[in-house]
């Protein structure tokens, strides 16, 4: 195993420790949850863990709940009432608990279910930890077809680089569980979270931000190579 595989797997599964029986948990999206993922269907497997429902974050989430024979605990936010936790990942994350995500450009499902959790716990390994956001990673903002070239516009007054998201396995722009486009903005100059996500939500035409606001995480776990764990927050 890799030393940012044994990173991942110890922030995964210490965040197993805040699922507690019953709960709904909001199952984020990447690889580093899906470790976690694959660890809660152990525990729900051999009993250590009853009754809870699981709600995806993507496509991707959904389809490894039901490759894993869990889709009977599947459910989608309109099925339940609340969320008690939520587990995630992220690209990025700053001292003050602040987020990049949308690598994986599910941002906008995974505000949706991140947010409204009573508890939002996110898993990285230490490389993602930053002084900084961002440091090496584009802000991804999901945006509508229609709009894109505005949106691209309108940032680059704001001053940086834009770029429409390309991927693999498809021509043309990549396509969001949403039907929308990604747009990938490194801004020119040092920003402040919380401002930068704001202003950028403002622009018509933006779904979402890949910003994730510090004051709506509840920890962060950190992974590290050698297994051991930090928690902030
Ligand atoms: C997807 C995300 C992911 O949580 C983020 O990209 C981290 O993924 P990984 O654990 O694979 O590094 O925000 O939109």
């Amino acid at each position: 195993m890799s030393s940012v595989d044994v990173a991942r797997k110890a922030a995964a599964k210490e965040a197993i420790r805040y699922v507690k029986d019953g709960f709904v948990v909001g199952v984020g999206t990447g690889s580093t949850t899906m470790i976690f993922l694959r660890e809660l269907h152990r525990l729900i497997s051999n009993g250590h863990v009853r009754d809870v429902l699981l709600v995806p974050t993507s496509t991707e989430t959904e389809v490894e709940i039901i490759n894993l024979g869990l889709a009977h605990l599947l459910r989608y936010p309109w099925q339940v009432s609340h969320i008690d936790l939520a587990v995630d990942g992220a690209d990025e994350v700053d001292r003050s608990k602040n987020l990049i995500k949308g690598g994986g450009a599910a941002l906008t499902r995974e505000k949706i279910v991140d947010y409204w959790a009573r508890l939002f716990v996110v898993i990285v390994d230490e490389s993602k930890v930053f002084d900084k956001i961002p440091a090496s990673h584009p802000i991804p903002i999901e945006v509508i077809p229609f709009a894109w070239p505005i949106v691209k516009a309108r940032l680059e007054e704001f001053g940086g680089i834009v770029n429409l998201r390309f991927g693999s396995g498809k021509r043309g722009p990549i396509v969001t569980d949403n039907g929308n486009y990604i747009l990938d903005y490194v801004p020119k100059t040092e920003i402040v979270p919380d401002e930068t996500e704001g202003l950028i939500k403002r622009v018509p035409g933006v779904v979402e931000v890949g910003l994730f606001s510090g004051k709506k995480v509840s920890k962060v776990i950190i992974g590290r190579s050698n297994g051991s764990i930090i928690t902030m927050g």
